[in-house]
């Protein structure tokens, strides 16, 4: 069926599932058994909270529009918690008919004798996702406060409590835009690696993997950077270098290279993606910054165009002379067309990112025409990778399944057993010496795909 995954290149490597065997319980299992649950009863919660806010913008019909809202997400919890089969949504949305064809998809896995779906039973990737989209669902359901986003007030606390550390992002942003141009090459590569793991590290913030409870940068990240070095994995920041030193060096006059980068989170995560992206303009590495973010709520914490204009106000609101320097240069940035923000329904679908020249040629083609991509983010890496049970060692290049837009790179912390990419031996070793390496988000990875 078109846009359906095609068959791994004749490798037969399996989804990664919820299935447990007792006493091992896969992280899979527990995002869905306890921290899915968790993130449920915080929305409901929020709506709650937000009562009296509803019902001064819009009265009665507001009241009501919570309590249907609170409703059928109490039902979705529901749903979850007795393993019901996974039902297809109702709500007509622009991506309705695709997430329903989906699953149908996943229903014809199934053996006849498995029946529907359900909650337990079905690929982590495809559930985690769907319960994303049924929160919208029920939120898109309830006029007049279908517009809510669920999570920005965890959001935007998110980036309040991690103000001392964007202070210390900002100043130090602002000090090297004051000698950038007189770096030579080798202090410019420095200080490229610097932004690219300041980006990196900003990745542990996401408010998925703590069940909705707040996970800011409370510490100035620059100074932690020496330290942080031994957890980076798979390190591919010379050849991200190269590539963009190379295309400086080879630019005709009024020629473009373009960085596309697919946001993760808001908050700090943000603020570190966007430091990066102006480090990019200010030393000519690359001339043109596109932003992917998504069009729904998406994994509590993930950017969308409301967060990442409010964002960008705030810091330019700032009493903080550097704050606001960098909110008034990044405005600019836009205003003059050089940072460019875009989204796609594409990136809240459930399907892995070999399937988007089928799925959403559109974006495939626009992916194309960049230089370079950034993916940040574990979503971001699960979706490269079709989240499949793949041998540590198995080459990024053949994990992407013939996912190659452009040259790519994914910036991302690890939040879930999937990697690819490791010398022999590593995995085992990492697994002796600190069992959660894949899931805490302690370690992280630069792997980049692209010509040698
Ligand atoms: O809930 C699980 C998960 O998909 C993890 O893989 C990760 O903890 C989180 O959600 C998303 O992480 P990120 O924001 O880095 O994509
Ligand atoms: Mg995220």
């Amino acid at each position: 069926m078109a846009g359906l995954p095609d068959s791994l290149s004749g490798q037969d490597v399996g989804f990664v599932s919820l299935s447990s065997s007792v006493g091992n319980l896969s992280f899979a299992y527990l995002t869905i058994k306890d921290r899915i649950p968790q993130i449920l009863t915080k929305v409901i919660d929020t709506l709650h909270r937000h009562k009296s806010e509803f019902f001064e913008k819009h009265g009665e019909k507001g009241m009501e529009a919570e309590k249907k809202a609170i409703s059928l997400l109490s039902k979705l919890r529901n749903e979850l918690q007795t393993d019901k089969p996974i039902v297809p949504l109702v709500e007509k949305f622009v991506d309705t008919d695709i997430w329903n064809q989906y699953l149908e998809y996943q229903q014809s896995l199934l053996n006849e004798s498995d029946g529907k779906p359900r909650w337990f039973l079905s690929p982590w990737l495809f559930v985690e996702c769907y319960m994303y989209r049924r929160i919208h669902e029920a939120i898109i359901q309830s006029p007049p406060i279908d517009d809510f986003d669920v999570f920005k007030e965890s959001k935007d606390q998110n980036f309040f409590e991690s103000q001392q550390s964007i202070i210390a992002l900002c100043t130090y942003l602002q000090e090297l835009m004051k000698t950038i141009e007189d770096l030579e090459d080798n202090q410019l590569k420095d200080e490229f690696f610097k932004v690219l793991q300041i980006s990196l590290w900003g990745n542990k913030c996401d408010l998925s993997l703590s069940g909705g409870d707040t996970s800011s940068q409370k510490t100035n990240i620059i100074s932690s950077l020496e330290d942080l070095k031994p957890f980076i994995l798979v390190n591919d920041m010379e050849r991200l270098w190269s590539l963009l030193s190379n295309c400086k060096k080879t630019r005709e006059r009024a020629s473009i290279t373009r960085v596309d980068i697919i946001l993760d989170n808001s908050g700090f995560e943000l603020i570190t993606d966007l430091v990066l992206a102006d480090f990019l303009l200010s030393s000519k590495l690359a001339t043109e910054i596109h932003f992917y973010g998504k069009t729904i709520p998406w994994f509590v914490s993930d950017t969308t165009i409301h967060d990442f204009n409010w964002l960008i106000k705030q810091l330019k609101h700032s009493n903080h002379k550097w704050m606001s320097k960098c909110g008034v240069n990044w405005e600019n940035h836009i205003k003059m067309g050089r940072w460019v923000y875009l989204d796609h329904m594409f990136w809240t679908l459930p399907h892995e990112f070999s399937a988007m020249s089928q799925v959403a040629p559109d974006l495939h083609a626009e992916l194309q025409k960049a230089h370079l991509i950034l993916f940040k983010g574990d979503l971001n890496y699960r979706k490269l990778t079709g989240d499949r049970k793949w041998e540590f060692t198995i080459p990024f290049h053949q994990a992407l399944n013939g996912f190659h837009p452009a040259p790519l790179c994914s910036i991302r912390t690890l939040k879930a057993e999937v990697q690819v990419g490791l010398q022999p031996g590593q995995a085992e070793q990492l697994s002796a010496s600190d069992p959660s390496w894949m899931t805490s988000g302690k370690y992280g990875i630069f792997q980049f795909d692209g010509p040698l």
